[in-house]
């Protein structure tokens, strides 16, 4: 069964995301992070509550999802970056335990087994964000027909591309190939927390939600499979379902 949160706008999701996180970090040492403009708001309210006092991230080791590959190092546009500036410098969490996936290039797969083994020696991941593709992608795990388990190097879809080209000053700008954990291991988590807003992700949510389906053509509907799902979203989406 999953779980189903409904806030009436972006601001109320974002508030309900942030009480999910805030209760799984009672008994989390490992939180799985996820970049892109759908959490930027549940990371506000998370520094917000820190700065309160009301949870603390001392005790935290983080692993975020995916990377570009390409860009140089401190590019506004890396999810080291996003990461900094959305949410690790604005709490106490200690940075060197903080980790991004990062590969020199499209051939580097020892990077990816790398990842995976640091995953597995901080004892796996206990709270997973997500959020979602139009295309229904779960961090850069493209709609294909066969699915990578374990971190690896993928070729993202002109659909990606086109859509996170909002973020570059030009589409030719946007990298081509990123590094990303497989849906295995992002299915290992011991829970998940999968945010999505607005209409342009009703249908990868209504597959999620209401579709009978499991594939990979739709890779957020493995999640169906997952014991621990909760999903975060706003009337604007749930209408559209
Ligand atoms: C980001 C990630 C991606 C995004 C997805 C939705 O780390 O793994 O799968 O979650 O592309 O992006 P936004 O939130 O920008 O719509």
């Amino acid at each position: 069964m999953i779980r189903v949160i409904v806030g009436k706008d972006y601001d109320e999701m974002s508030k309900k995301a942030a009480e999910v996180f805030a209760k799984a970090m009672k008994s989390a040492k490992v939180l799985g992070l996820a970049t892109g403009g759908t959490p930027e708001g549940m990371y506000k309210e998370l520094a917000a509550m820190n700065q309160k006092g009301e949870i603390s991230f001392q005790e935290m080791k983080s692993v975020n999802l995916d990377e570009y590959i390409g860009l140089p190092e401190g590019h506004k546009e890396s999810y080291r970056y996003f990461m900094n500036d959305k949410l690790f410098d604005h709490v106490d969490i200690d940075k060197e335990k903080t980790h991004v996936p990062h590969a020199k290039d499209k051939n580097d797969d020892a990077a990816c087994v790398e990842y995976d083994q640091l995953i597995d020696s901080l004892g796996g991941v206990d709270l997973q964000v997500l959020g979602v593709g139009v295309n229904g992608h779960i961090a850069f795990n493209e709609p294909d027909n066969e699915l990578n388990y374990n971190t690896s190097i993928i070729k993202l879809t002109d659909s990606t591309i086109d859509a996170n080209a909002r973020f570059f000053d030009k589409r030719e700008d946007v990298p081509t190939y990123a590094i990303s954990m497989g849906v295995g291991k992002i299915m290992e988590a011991k829970e998940i927390l999968l945010l999505a807003n607005g209409k342009k992700k009703a249908e990868a949510i209504r597959q999620l939600l209401k579709g009978d389906k499991i594939t990979t053509a739709c890779p957020v509907t493995l999640l169906k499979l997952h014991p621990n799902v909760t999903v975060v979203i706003d009337e604007e989406l749930e209408g559209a379902l």
